[in-house]
């Protein structure tokens, strides 16, 4: 018999650290945030392009497919009656295209069973084609503004780094782990929560990368589990150098 694994339990995190968490990631994301265009919306479609498209692929990439994706489908009653190969015309270049045809499927199933309301909670958003945890808890927080939280890679980076590095964070019983503390840490009211993911997904993005994290400019710098574990890596290591990798991110990439 092998032996038996002991669980790896469950961080819980202290109200007075979820705050002082809370308050210095809010107010760093409001004097850095990039203007992204679906940063100014609520429309629960054009979110939900947004977040589709962004799965896998960067930022800077998405910005003209999803203007051009939006003139030529405005709306998801437009999406639901077009021909599937212009769907996938629309989507070529930007790879996945199971994306796309999800997408195609999703907008005629919500105009024929829903009268076109895209939902607005988790629980039935992820019943929808292609609708994993992540694009439910974005479209819920970003379109409607429910307090709903969410994980995607760059944002299980941030969580596991700050207060979990014990965690193997591509691991289920890991992602399950940084799910919760992601729940923990949310503010109390739906609008609040909005700022709230864009700013954890936007550190994910500019401070607390992959490769290189910049530390010195981390809002969160005094309460991050990994501080130290950054700071005593040598230089060359820690701006940017691909291999080796392991060493680099310190052994604990999602
Ligand atoms: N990646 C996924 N969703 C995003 C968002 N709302 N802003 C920036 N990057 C993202």
């Amino acid at each position: 018999m092998p032996p038996r694994q002991t669980p790896v339990p469950f961080v819980e995190v202290s109200a007075e650290a979820a705050t002082a968490f809370r308050r210095r990631l809010h107010r760093w994301y409001r004097q850095h945030s990039r203007d992204l265009p679906w940063r100014r919306t609520r429309d629960p479609y054009r979110i939900l392009i947004s977040e589709l498209m962004l799965q896998q692929t960067q930022v800077s990439r998405v910005l003209d497919f999803y203007r051009r994706f939006l003139e030529r489908f405005p709306d998801l009653h437009t999406l639901a009656k077009a021909r599937p190969h212009r769907v996938l015309e629309a989507w070529e270049g930007l790879g996945y295209y199971a994306r796309a045809r999800n997408l195609h499927k999703l907008a005629k199933h919500v105009t024929s069973t829903r009268d076109g309301i895209i939902p607005d909670s988790p629980e039935a958003l992820r019943e929808l084609p292609g609708v994993g945890a992540y694009t439910a808890g974005a479209v819920a927080s970003f379109a409607y503004e429910r307090r709903a939280a969410l994980v995607d890679t760059n944002v299980a980076r941030v969580l596991h780094r700050v207060f979990a590095p014990e965690l193997a964070p591509k691991s289920g019983a890991g992602l399950k782990r940084l799910w919760h503390i992601a729940e923990q840490l949310l503010p109390r009211t739906g609008k609040t929560t909005w700022t709230h993911n864009q700013a954890l997904m936007e550190l994910g993005a500019l401070v607390c990368s992959a490769r290189s994290p910049k530390c010195g400019e981390c809002p969160v710098h005094s309460i991050c589990a990994s501080a130290e574990r950054f700071a005593t890596l040598p230089v060359a290591l820690r701006r940017g150098r691909r291999r080796p990798a392991d060493v680099a991110n310190g052994g604990t990439e999602p």
